[in-house]
């Protein structure tokens, strides 16, 4: 893909799951990437495993000085910023018994702190050639889900701050795009137990047209296609890279209209 090789990109939520297999397909694509994340350990393991072509620092989103320090960080140590990747949430909710505290720290996680961090990268973004936002979003922000209300919520409100941002920046030639990722496949130990590994396994199953669980890989390349110079006239979209999982309706993959003729 073209116009990407030596970009610098932030990658927020960077150190663990998805975002971590993003940083490598990122680095493997030529990008250079600061890694955003609170998980310590896992940022500065994956930063050496990469290479100078990747950092750590320390976020928490909910830290308008993190932010700041994360953007001047990416300024000092690769001259510039490119690409803005929001990846990072959390998922942390007690449903419908949620507390007010509770959808306070989940919003400021996964939609206050990356407006936050578009609104303070702006200043870098605008001496980008290329300047490309990609957010986050879930099939769960377009469905009901029993026990979830908090998360999902999260996910709807990415998708219109998207459009918003999209207007807004396009004037200074920032693209702001979402993408929708299916069911990612993740280490056994990143999932809170082995029932809920076998239990997003078999939603894979029979819920996604490919039947199987979908790779960080998968997601990267659409990511880097949104940022290249091939999707210059994309912006405000939100694309689903999910093995048509939110395509497929009740009805399933079974056949239940009679064949004719
Ligand atoms: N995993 C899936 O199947 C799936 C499906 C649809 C959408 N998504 C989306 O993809 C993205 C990644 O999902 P995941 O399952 O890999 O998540 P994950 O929980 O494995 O990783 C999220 C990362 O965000 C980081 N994070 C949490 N709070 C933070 C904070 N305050 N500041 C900075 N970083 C913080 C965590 O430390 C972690 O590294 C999310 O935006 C999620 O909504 C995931």
């Amino acid at each position: 893909m073209e116009g990407l090789t030596g970009k610098v990109a932030v990658v927020t939520g960077g150190a663990s799951g998805l975002g971590a297999g993003m940083v490598r397909s990122f680095v493997a694509a030529g990008l250079k990437v600061v890694v955003a994340d609170v998980l310590e350990r896992q940022g500065r393991l994956l930063a050496d495993e990469l290479g100078p072509a990747c950092i750590f620092q320390r976020t928490d989103l909910r830290s308008d000085e993190d932010l700041d320090a994360l953007l001047a960080t990416a300024q000092q140590r690769f001259a510039g910023l490119d690409f803005l990747f929001n990846v990072a949430c959390s998922y942390a909710e007690e449903g419908l018994q949620t507390s007010r505290s509770g959808w306070h720290q989940v919003f400021d996680i996964n939609l206050f702190g990356h407006a936050l961090l578009i609104q303070k990268a702006l200043p870098y973004l605008v001496h980008s050639q290329a300047a490309s936002i990609v957010n986050f979003s879930s099939a769960s922000g377009h469905i009901a889900q029993m026990g979830r209300w908090v998360y999902p919520a999260t996910k709807a409100a990415i998708e219109q701050m998207t459009r918003s941002a999209a207007l807004e920046l396009a004037d200074q030639g920032i693209r702001v795009n979402a993408i929708l990722p299916g069911l990612i496949g993740k280490p056994s130990h990143e999932y809170a137990s082995e029932e809920a590994a076998q239990r997003i396994a078999g939603l894979a199953d029979r819920f996604n047209m490919f039947s199987r669980l979908q790779t960080a890989e998968e997601v990267a390349e659409a990511a880097l296609f949104l940022c290249s110079s091939h999707a210059r006239f994309i912006t405000g979209a939100c694309l689903a890279v999910d093995g048509g999982y939110t395509a497929l309706g009740p009805q399933g993959k079974e056949r239940h209209v009679p064949r004719r003729g």
